[in-house]
């Protein structure tokens, strides 16, 4: 599939577009509204055809910005959690904190009282530690899910696989530990709602999220048939990946649900349980509804011992704005627009790098044209999720704005650019240092 080119799910904006837009400054991460509102509508309704039962609640560690958690809420999706600041920017964003649930590996106290206060939802808990913490509180408790550890290898990126067994993230299920779990919840009288487990993110098909759920509808039975206890809700976490580049493409939402429910259910079968079902998706929610707008800066041409030459187009953001290509070797799929209207000539490979001190390649070998110069533009696509969520003030860069593209065609600005003062705030220089 040649680069850039749209496809039945990713956002793209038009040239137009992209110039209007830049003028809201660059580096800008642009949301379309209706593109999400759609995503957003498309997983629900797959996922309620393959199960009734079922809840979709957005991950928004992927994308926290205020609008598009709000856009969320309002399309009917539960919130989660993972920190008391994605709470607290759920809550600023007008949702409830009974629509959402809270995550974490090692919830300090104050987190998981602020969320007991403000009348979470639901806490996910993850280890012993918080479930005496929890158990031993004062007044009314929260719903409780008990993650488990599956032991299923996603086979995806090492940095984004936590349902194997060697994982930090809640209680095995082979060792006993989450048997254990469930009983000490049950003795402590917290009203465990049900059984939780994330397997990785980024799946093109549901393998892993299926052996998953088939895992804990194992562990549910097992559960009935030797203490009783029947669970009400079964979460299978999120993961579904979406199309970066290539024919790296995740298999439809529809079909992605159907192959889960149907493999889940059966599992469920001879248990006579038929919990609700939830899934938890961050990236296929959010992702393919942004795109990140840079300006191009400086183009030059390099010796290249493996290449004979290079050519580097520099971009005004960069690791600051997307660590992903430095953390996970990210691939993306990039489209220029030109400044001043003109028509592109042929196109090359071409490195873009971004502005940073180390050798920041954001985007190796990508086919871009010839004739791009200052002053143009380049829109990397499938940015809306783990992009702003994950900026930084590296080299003392502000972090980019956010804008919104309604559903009018009108854009706002949902995040303002940082300002300066905003990123000196918290210093404090002692005085006579
Ligand atoms: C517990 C949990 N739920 C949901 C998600 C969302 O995953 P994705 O964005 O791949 O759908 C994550 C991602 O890390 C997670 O850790």
């Amino acid at each position: 599939m040649p680069t850039g080119t749209a496809t039945e799910t990713r956002l793209v904006l038009t040239d137009d577009q992209v110039r209007g837009l830049a003028k809201l400054g660059t580096p800008l991460y642009v949301i379309d509204e209706g593109h999400l509102r759609r995503r957003i509508r498309r997983y629900l309704a797959a996922f309620k055809s393959a199960w009734p039962n079922s809840e979709l609640t957005f991950a928004s560690k992927a994308n926290s910005t205020l609008a598009v958690v709000k856009i969320a809420y309002q399309e009917g999706l539960l919130i989660d959690v993972a920190s008391e600041g994605e709470l607290r920017a759920a809550l600023k964003a007008g949702v409830p904190a009974s629509r959402c649930h809270l995550h974490g590996n090692n919830k300090k106290p104050g987190e998981i009282r602020f969320a007991i206060e403000q009348g979470i939802n639901q806490i996910v808990v993850d280890n012993f530690e918080e479930i005496e913490l929890i158990g031993g509180l004062e007044g009314k408790k929260p719903d409780i899910m008990i993650r488990l550890a599956p032991g299923v290898d996603p086979k995806t990126h090492a940095k984004i696989s936590t349902g194997q067994a060697d994982t930090k993230f809640g209680f095995n299920i082979a060792d006993g530990s989450g048997e254990k779990a469930l009983l000490r919840c049950l003795e402590l009288g917290l009203d465990v709602k049900g059984y939780h487990c994330h397997v990785g993110s980024q799946l093109l098909d549901p393998e892993a999220q299926v052996s998953g759920g088939e895992l804990l509808a194992q562990f549910a039975t097992d559960m009935k048939a030797k203490h009783g206890y029947e669970t009400q809700v079964i979460n299978v976490g999120g993961g579904l990946g979406v199309h970066y580049v290539g024919d790296a493409v995740p298999l439809s939402v529809e079909e992605y649900c159907r192959q889960l429910v149907a493999s889940i259910s059966k599992a469920l079968e001879p248990s006579g349980l038929r919990p609700m079902l939830v899934q938890e998706p961050g990236r296929s929610i959010i992702g393919e509804s942004g795109v990140t707008l840079y300006e191009v800066g400086v183009v030059k041409t390099v010796p290249s011992p493996t290449k004979g030459h290079r050519v580097y187009v520099a971009v005004d953001g960069g690791l600051s704005d997307n660590p992903r290509p430095v953390m996970y070797g990210s691939k993306y799929d990039l489209v220029a627009t030109s400044g001043d209207g003109r028509t592109f000539g042929p196109t090359r490979p071409t490195t873009v790098s971004g502005k940073h001190c180390e050798t920041d390649m954001l985007f190796e070998d990508v086919m871009l044209p010839e004739d791009l110069r200052p002053g143009d533009f380049v829109q990397v696509l499938v940015t809306g999720a783990y992009n702003s969520a994950m900026a930084s003030n590296y080299n003392r860069y502000q972090r980019p704005g956010t804008a919104l593209v309604r559903e009018s065609g009108e854009a706002v600005l949902v995040q303002r650019p940082e300002s300066w003062d905003e990123m000196f705030a918290r210093e404090i220089l002692p005085e006579g240092l």
